[in-house]
């Protein structure tokens, strides 16, 4: 069996330095707002995993069904030695092109969670003893440098992760994807795509309660990691669609007027009652856009695929 190697590119303290500057910067705003990667600890990583198999959301079965008919397709077209995924998580969907690509040597999975890249890394060289596995803990908005590997790269950001960054930060995050990309090399890029308001807001809000569980887990990493005394229950999950930018909003709304100490960064926040923190928005696509924007970047648009019902694309664009 190859080895599964895991680094950390950020040092030790990184992580706790940017999650401080990131509660302090967003609690003390108005309207008050989180970054979404500080939902992902171990926690927060298997209920993203329960979200994917509830049947409000379509986006995980939908891409799954795009990359089970166009694998071959994406393997003819990029030819890649190399795979890198950024915001890999469980990596499952994954094993369809790892299945397709059958020139490939290397798996270069990305992504915060350690405890998601240590189970999906093991799983994956013990299942595929062939493949070289080096998992990355970094943070994808913030300047990745890869592990030397053989090319053609085929680099992969799927699940619709795109969509948890505002337009500048789309912007600044696919100049450096493009920047990774050597001449051969190629990005494939999942994206939801605008629909009936109610099928989204429901992916979001789901009847058995795992997506509100999800983004009340932000409050019990800043409780653990910051010292804080969020109370999780004195706060309710919020999903909405906002049609002028066309994006999903999560937010925490407090259910009381109230004040949550952060003792580690010595201060005391206040809620007004039905005062609302925005955890996260997920940006929903139209294909006009995804070409505009990957054009911003230095990127052009190869092929577009969708699944049966229009609800999700898988794009391939190369560098120009
Ligand atoms: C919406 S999930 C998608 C997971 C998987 N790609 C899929 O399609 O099911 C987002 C993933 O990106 C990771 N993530 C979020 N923000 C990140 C960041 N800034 N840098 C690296 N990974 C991040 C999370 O830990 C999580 O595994």
């Amino acid at each position: 069996m190859s080895p599964f190697r895991l680094t950390r590119t950020l040092p030790e303290d990184a992580t706790g330095a940017a999650l401080r500057a990131d509660v302090l910067a967003g609690l003390t705003s108005t309207p008050k707002w989180l970054p979404p990667k500080w939902f992902y600890d171990a926690r927060g990583s298997e209920l993203f995993e329960e979200i994917t198999a509830l049947p409000e959301y379509y986006p995980t079965r939908a891409e799954r069904e795009i990359l089970v008919d166009r694998a071959g397709e994406i393997a003819a077209a990029t030819g890649a030695r190399t795979l890198v995924e950024l915001g890999s998580g469980s990596s499952e969907k994954t094993r369809i092109l790892l299945d397709a690509l059958t020139g490939l040597r290397g798996y270069v999975p990305v992504d915060v969670s350690e405890s998601a890249l240590t189970q999906a890394g093991q799983a994956l060289v013990s299942e595929r003893p062939e493949l070289r596995v080096h998992a990355l803990i970094a943070d994808f908005t913030g300047g990745l440098t890869l592990p030397e590997t053989p090319g053609p790269r085929l680099v992969a950001f799927l699940g619709g992760t795109l969509g948890n960054l505002l337009p500048g930060e789309r912007a600044a995050f696919l100049a450096a994807v493009r920047a990774l990309l050597s001449p051969g090399d190629a990005l494939l890029l999942g994206t939801d795509l605008v629909k009936d308001e109610g099928v989204l807001v429901r992916a979001y809000d789901d009847a058995a309660g795992v997506t509100a569980a999800f983004n009340k887990n932000v409050l019990s990493v800043i409780n653990r990691e910051l010292e804080a005394d969020f109370a999780p229950a004195a706060f309710e999950h919020v999903a909405l669609w906002n049609a002028e930018r066309e994006w999903i909003e999560m937010r925490l709304r407090s259910r009381t007027a109230q004040t949550v100490k952060v003792q580690a960064l010595d201060l005391a926040v206040d809620f007004a009652d039905g005062e609302e923190l925005r955890t996260e928005v997920s940006a929903k696509f139209r294909q006009e856009g995804v070409r505009t924007e990957l054009g911003a970047a230095g990127l052009e648009l190869a092929h577009w695929w969708t699944d049966g019902e229009d609800r999700f694309a898988l794009s391939l664009s190369v560098a120009r």
